[in-house]
């Protein structure tokens, strides 16, 4: 089985990346499922539905969110009947949506989880006990366990890595926007990076129009920030293989797309 999942889609900067290399990639690599990080994918915050939708038309299977998930409104009104849409499980239990889905390529199933780190973040469900509960009801029906773990922290995002070593397939981490260069296999089987890196803006500062950033940094005062549509774009992904019956992982692939590191075929 063959993940691939693409990092943190910031803005229609990252849309356009997403239906402009997505077939390119599957042509490329072929894998079976593919994931998305959509919490950024709204005008930089959250979702909307007809993005949520025009994900699935271009190919993915599954949207992951993160710490903007109830940025746009309109999720009230959709997150229900979105079915292929996870947030954060650990976000309080009365909330809406859920943080696990099973999808079924060719009769395999596979359990995809979206979870949220604690650190430099809201306080919320403690992510390490949730993933044991999330892990045990996965399991009653596959072995196939990919986890999105959106979180600020790298030490935060290795602990959770070494600490489903050999339960689930993979560990991927978002929300930090920087791709990093630590993929690797953990010794009981799990493929983990600490960010697989975002989508969309490349002259940006993690996304944003820099001049608002850096006044932001400059004087500390408030500054609404804007994703930057004038400069150049960028895709980061990630590409995981895993042995079916084991759900262990065999190999582990990044793929990053910008000016400096053009797509080859
Ligand atoms: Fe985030």
């Amino acid at each position: 089985m063959k993940i691939l999942f693409i990092g943190d889609v910031v803005g229609s900067p990252g849309r356009e990346m997403v239906q402009q290399y997505l077939p390119k990639i599957k042509e490329k690599y072929r894998p079976h499922v593919t994931i998305v990080n959509g919490e950024n994918a709204a005008a930089g915050k959250g979702i909307t539905e007809k993005i949520y939708k025009q994900f699935l038309e271009w190919g993915a299977q599954v949207v992951t969110m993160g710490n903007h998930t109830w940025d746009k409104k309109e999720i009230f009104e959709f997150i229900d009947d979105a079915k292929y849409l996870i947030r954060p499980a650990n976000f309080p239990a009365n909330n809406p949506g859920k943080g696990l889905v099973f999808i079924n390529v060719n009769g395999v199933e596979v359990a995809v989880i979206n979870l949220q780190g604690r650190t430099f973040l809201p306080a919320i469900e403690d992510p390490f006990t949730m993933i044991d509960t999330l892990i045990q009801q996965a399991k009653k029906r596959t072995n196939i366990i990919f986890v999105d773990f959106h979180a600020e922290a790298t030490s935060e995002k290795q602990a959770l890595g070494w600490y489903v070593d050999g339960r689930a397939s993979a560990v991927v981490g978002t929300h930090t926007h920087t791709q990093t260069a630590d993929n690797r296999i953990l010794p009981k089987g799990t493929a983990y990076i600490t960010d697989v890196g975002m989508t969309g803006p490349y002259d940006g500062i993690l996304g944003m129009q820099r001049e608002a950033v850096l006044k932001r940094f400059l004087t500390n005062l408030p500054v609404r920030f804007e994703v930057d549509k004038d400069g150049r774009a960028q895709l980061n992904a990630f590409l995981v293989t895993i042995d079916d019956k084991a759900g262990r992982a065999l190999d582990t692939k990044r793929v990053m797309i910008n000016d400096d590191h053009p797509f080859l075929i």
